[in-house]
């Protein structure tokens, strides 16, 4: 048993990230704990709860007690994560989620955490690994944090495209291409003071690095920081509400097939630091 407060049980999962919190509904709509959970949340990086029966309505308000949620994301708060072209539009954009990456890494304000709560799984495949990128920081060798310690990434939607379709026509890169890249460091310094790496399928290049040089710095790092130790996979249940600190950890789902049926409803909180 980790840390524990006086209406959530927190059961670690392994020693360096994810926890099962173990509470009521009554507790989480109350808000009660919300101060407690955002601090476990930020120590564990992944926190789940199973077992709740909980509804779309439920989930938000759930979420407003821990944060903002932003204007934009779906109707009501709800958005639905699925690779059908008829549940969710953008369901080609969504296979990049398959690669290890943080959400929002091209925005001023990366999200503060992210809820999924699983409705339909897959009979294959889906579940979905997390890795603690604070601890994958500290661990590093002192010449690593002193090498990276300035460097600045260029992070773009149209890398991350090339996971999902390694020969994108000229239209299609041109269509990427719109979307403005934006240059993070690799060590996130938080205002707790903490650090964290910002590496991920939308990084694309080292400011200031020979090609080769970068692309092997960005390798060997995202290697390091996805070892088993900074590992927590998710094996899913129906009805798991489960969220990640967004800011200090990096996610992928396993492969599943398009035609699975395999469907999560996705509520985000809206980032309160900045990314400069
Ligand atoms: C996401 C995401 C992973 C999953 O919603 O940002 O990456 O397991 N989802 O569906
Ligand atoms: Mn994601």
């Amino acid at each position: 048993m980790g840390l524990t407060s006086a209406q959530l049980d927190v059961v670690d999962l392994s020693p360096r990230i994810g926890s099962e919190i173990r509470t009521d509904l009554d507790t989480l709509l109350s808000g009660d704990e919300a101060r407690s959970i955002r601090a476990i949340l930020e120590q564990r990086g992944v926190v789940f709860f199973r077992g709740l029966d909980i509804t779309d309505e439920q989930q938000v308000a759930i979420a407003r007690t821990l944060g903002t949620i932003p204007t934009n994301e779906g109707d009501s708060g709800i958005y639905k994560i699925s690779l059908d072209k008829n549940v969710n539009q953008r369901a080609e954009y969504l296979k990049g989620s398959m690669f290890w990456h943080f959400d929002g890494s091209l925005q001023p304000y990366p999200n503060l955490a992210t809820l999924l709560r699983a409705i339909t799984l897959s009979d294959t495949g889906g579940e979905t690994e997390f890795c603690n990128t604070y601890a994958a920081y500290d661990d590093l060798p002192e010449s690593d944090k002193e090498l990276i310690a300035n460097l600045r990434v260029v992070h773009s939607a149209e890398r991350s495209q090339y996971y999902v379709r390694p020969e994108m026509s000229f239209d299609e890169i041109t269509f990427w291409q719109k979307s403005p890249t934006k240059s993070c460091p690799i060590v996130w310094t938080h205002q707790s003071g903490r650090k964290s790496l910002l590496l991920g399928a939308t990084a694309d290049y080292v400011i200031g690095m020979p090609v080769e040089e970068s692309r092997a710095l960005l390798a060997r790092l995202r290697d390091w920081a996805t070892q088993p130790q900074y590992v927590y996979r998710h094996q899913w249940q129906p009805g798991d509400l489960l969220m990640w600190d967004n800011t200090g950890t990096m996610h992928r789902v396993l492969e599943y097939p398009v035609d699975s049926g395999r469907l999560m409803h996705r509520t985000i909180l809206a980032g309160e630091e900045p990314l400069q």
